[in-house]
């Protein structure tokens, strides 16, 4: 069987209005815009009203990417979520978001991995293609962070915002652009870093895990910092020298929105330039799976980039889980 290679086609995002800033902030916990500014590079981020849920916010990403491309929804043969905050354990965002958008033909999953889960999402659809079971599929990252969220503790409240992005898959009918390649790892001995202990069948919800904030994120925020720096270093230069391209060949490099030290500290060992890197962390801090194709999306709606770039994306995240993922634009 000849395989043939996936293409972006569309790309779009949805953020929800409410803005939430790091003075806002100070209000509920002891904490400073400085000193959140200076350790993370979030300035704000945005937050879900009450009632929307992450499958709301990825439904209207793909509305938005439907009309961009002039798709009727019910097109779409597949459609994946990733997410660490799905609307419920059951049934799927991805079947909340198909009956939101009307693709009445679609079949779906959700995807949990974490802040990796979109380079994930993207690689797994990409086989779809690959393989010609399908001509669309539809991609989304999204999460409702501040659901999982205890806005008592300082060290996780200041650093995660609410959004979603989606992609639109379709074949490549020259196999010269598109996603060329990725590298996607896991190591389990990582989840004791960043977990969510509650509500799930390890530890079901009851008076008592609420009472001990189970259902909430936990983090040893310095473990994941280290890691994700190497990960992110080490999946970035296996795919750039698997491929012989050095760090000029690049036009974007889209990491993962977790801290500006971390995406500065990867940057700095990659030997990119600033110009080279997409950030928005100050505006959105790190939506998990929403922050690449976010980025993406604002990368081509402001022609940051064009025709026959090169993209490399990267991610880390709770697991622990990364990925780094290669394409050539062309939309
Ligand atoms: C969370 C993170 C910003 C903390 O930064 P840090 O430089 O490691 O800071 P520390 O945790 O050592 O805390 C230093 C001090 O600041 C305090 N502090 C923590 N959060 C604070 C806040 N929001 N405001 C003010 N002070 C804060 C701590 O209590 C600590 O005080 P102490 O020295 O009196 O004990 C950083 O570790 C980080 O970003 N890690 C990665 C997190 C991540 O990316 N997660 C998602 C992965 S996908």
């Amino acid at each position: 069987m000849s395989l043939r290679r996936a293409k972006i086609t569309a790309v779009s995002h949805y953020l929800p209005e409410r803005r939430l800033s790091n003075t806002d902030l100070e209000k509920i916990v002891e904490t400073s815009d400085e000193w959140i500014f200076d350790r993370t590079g979030i300035r704000e981020r945005r937050v879900a009203e009450k009632g929307q849920a992450t499958s709301d916010l990825g439904a209207l990403g793909a509305k938005r990417l439907c009309q961009k491309r002039g798709l009727d929804p019910s097109e779409i043969d597949l459609i994946i979520v990733a997410t660490v905050t799905p609307d419920m354990f059951f049934p799927s965002s991805a079947c909340l978001v198909q009956t939101k958008i009307g693709a009445k033909k679609a079949w779906g999953f959700d995807l949990s991995g974490a802040c990796s889960g979109f380079v994930y999402a993207l690689a797994t659809g990409a086989q779809f293609i690959a393989t010609g079971a399908h001509a669309k599929v539809l991609v989304i990252g999204a999460d409702v962070m501040t659901s999982i969220i205890d806005f008592q503790d300082r060290a996780t409240c200041v650093l995660f915002g609410d959004g979603a992005g989606a992609v639109l898959l379709e074949p490549a009918e020259d196999g010269e652009c598109g996603i060329i390649d990725f590298v996607l790892r896991s190591d389990g001995t990582g989840g004791q870093y960043l977990y969510m202990p509650g509500g799930g069948s390890l530890n079901p919800s009851s008076i008592e895990t609420v009472q001990k904030k189970m259902h909430y994120v936990h983090q040893d925020g310095k473990n994941v910092f280290k890691f994700a720096v190497r990960g992110m270093v080490d999946i970035s230069q296996e795919l750039l020298a698997k491929h012989k391209l050095g760090p000029g060949d690049l036009k974007l490099y889209i990491p993962h929105q977790a801290n500006l030290r971390i995406i500065k500290a990867a940057v700095e060992k990659l030997a990119l330039d600033d110009s080279q890197v997409a950030v928005n962390i100050d505006r959105y801090a790190n939506t998990t799976a929403g922050t690449i194709p976010i980025c993406l999306s604002e990368a081509a709606e402001s022609k940051q980039i064009k025709e026959n770039d090169l993209i490399l994306m990267a991610s880390f995240g709770a697991g622990f889980t990364w990925g780094s993922l290669l394409l050539r634009w062309e939309i």
